[in-house]
């Protein structure tokens, strides 16, 4: 039998290995959290109504994000993808008459036009016939119009205490519209991401961020959901290296 020779490894290649593992096997690198873990108190939360269509968040979602927004008094959102408003509405109704939701998605006219490509299951929720149909009466949230990967978002830099990103599923705009919410955010604040564990795109993008991006080291997932959220600014307990946890 031949000799098994083991051929040393750097630390950065090592990652890389892990990453890629987990992203096969579509396993979920960052770390999970309940309900339970993250709300003590009974929630006091307003929802504007309980459809839910194909390309919204679940009902036990809406109630984590507005909860996660409430924790943390936000008051400037800013969300990637509107879709037909739900989530912007019932943030809307919940944090208060000062607070300013922005909202932005892509025109269905300008899909052939964006930045970078955007795949068939993406266009099927950019086709549709009104942006934002549920935000009729809510006159604190603002709508925007453009592709995250083209779009000047410069006005609003280091503006916003809340930023959810939830529009193109695709890895390359998952990374691009992370960075821009980096951007958006005050020194503190909270980044939330939808579909992670449901998109491939979403999957990899926040696992390499995970393990990859020491920004990244209090990200967590909540379990039974495709929502994964980090808080910024505030001091984490130091925690082992995450490559530990991938493999
Ligand atoms: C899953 S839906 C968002 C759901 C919504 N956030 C909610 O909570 O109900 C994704 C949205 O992202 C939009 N979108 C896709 N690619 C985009 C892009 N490049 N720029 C802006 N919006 C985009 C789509 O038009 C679609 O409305």
């Amino acid at each position: 039998m031949a000799p098994t020779i083991y051929l040393p490894m750097d630390a950065m290649r090592e990652i890389k290995i892990a990453v890629s593992r987990a992203v096969k096997a579509n396993k979920l690198a960052v770390p999970a959290v309940s309900e339970a873990d993250l709300f003590s108190h009974p929630l006091d939360i307003r929802l504007i109504d309980l459809e839910q269509v194909d390309g919204n968040t679940t009902l036990r979602e809406q109630i984590l994000i507005v909860a996660l927004a409430k924790r943390r008094d936000a008051q400037k959102v800013f969300e990637f993808g509107t879709f037909d408003g739900k989530t912007s509405a019932n943030l809307a109704a919940n944090l208060g008459p000062e607070a300013e939701i922005l909202t932005i998605d892509l025109e269905a006219a300008q899909a052939g036009a964006t930045r970078m490509s955007i795949g068939k299951k993406d266009l099927r929720f950019v086709r549709k016939d009104q942006i934002g149909a549920k935000l009729g009466s809510f006159s604190g949230v603002v709508q925007l119009f453009g592709d995250t990967g083209r779009f000047d978002f410069s006005p609003w830099y280091r503006t916003r205490d809340l930023v959810f990103v939830d529009a193109c599923h695709e890895y390359q705009y998952v990374r691009n519209d992370t960075e821009i919410a980096f951007k958006l955010l005050q020194p503190s604040g909270l980044l939330i991401w939808h579909d992670y564990g449901t998109w491939v795109g979403v999957t990899r993008a926040l696992n390499e961020f995970y393990v990859l991006d020491p920004r990244f080291r209090a990200l967590r997932h909540i379990a039974g959901t495709a929502i994964c959220f980090l808080e910024v600014g505030l001091d984490h307990p130091e925690e082992p290296p995450p490559v530990c946890r991938v493999l």
